[in-house]
């Protein structure tokens, strides 16, 4: 799955950026299981990679149960919503920040003031747009999904985290300093046409992963990602969640289904 969203959005490349020559300085923000900041330290041996996540999730044994740190220098339990983050103003030649929700956002709402002080050269940042978007005349606003989405807009709003994606992220980027170089937005659709499935074409690749990782019913996704939200905020109960989330991952699963999200 990793794999799909960097190969579309980086043309199978780990950054965009031209780097400059030299032992580099690299923050990757978010690092989850920390695949990214491995391999670029694979790719860039002589460079200080240092990684900050919330969480605890990088890898920490090999599989002979050997500690590893892979060069990296990690960096667990930071939270990149509060302001100091223990690093050094303008310490990095480059920052990348993969699959945060809305993490740009933050830069304008002023919640995270680190990451452009921190950064004397370029950041990237990987982002989805959850909204599922549809170019079909036809599709009606009283669809499951359109109702699905709108329930799960109102109930992230109203805990002030909205699921809402901005939508004039270059301007958030140049408020907080920077110049934008370089915006891609690339559709990923939502449902694979099972009658086209060239595993070579990325996009095909990428909608195959991210439709049986979001929308297998097996899997429970949508259902996690629904259940607290429309409960706790919006008092519905947990069959009626279910229940339209069943009918959400039936018409996002369709082959023909037209809706797709912005990555
Ligand atoms: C979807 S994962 C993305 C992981 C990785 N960057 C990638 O591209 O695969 C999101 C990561 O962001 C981290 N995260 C979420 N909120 C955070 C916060 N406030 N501060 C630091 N890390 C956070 C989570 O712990 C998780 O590891």
């Amino acid at each position: 799955m990793h794999n799909a969203w960097y190969n579309v959005a980086l043309d199978n490349r780990l950054h965009l950026a031209t780097l400059r020559p030299g032992r580099l300085r690299i923050l990757d923000i978010g690092y989850g299981t920390g695949i990214w900041a491995v391999e670029m330290k694979k790719l860039y041996p002589d460079s200080e990679i240092t990684a900050i996540d919330i969480g605890n999730d990088h890898p920490t044994v090999d599989e002979d149960g050997y500690q590893v740190h892979h060069g990296v220098d990690w960096r667990p339990g930071v939270d990149f919503m509060q302001d100091d983050w223990g690093l050094k103003d303008g310490s990095f030649d480059f920052i990348h920040a993969g699959m945060l929700h809305s993490f740009v956002e933050a830069l304008e709402t002023g919640k995270t003031s680190s990451a452009e002080s921190l950064v004397s050269g370029q950041a990237e940042f990987l982002e989805l747009d959850w909204t599922p978007r549809c170019d079909v005349a036809t599709s009606p606003s009283s669809s499951d999904v359109s109702r699905w989405w709108h329930a799960m807009q109102i109930a992230s709003t109203s805990i002030g985290k909205p699921l809402d994606y901005p939508a004039d992220i270059e301007a958030i980027i140049q408020r907080a300093g920077c110049t934008v170089l370089n915006h891609r937005v690339i559709d990923v659709q939502t449902a694979e046409d099972l009658f086209n499935l060239n595993a070579d074409d990325p996009q095909i690749c990428i909608t195959h992963w991210y439709r049986i990782f979001m929308f297998t019913p097996a899997y429970k996704t949508l259902n996690g990602m629904s259940m607290a939200l429309l409960t706790r905020q919006l008092g519905w109960t947990p069959a009626d969640v279910a229940a339209l989330v069943v009918r959400v991952n039936y018409q996002l699963n369709l082959t023909h289904s037209p809706y797709y999200h912005n990555l």
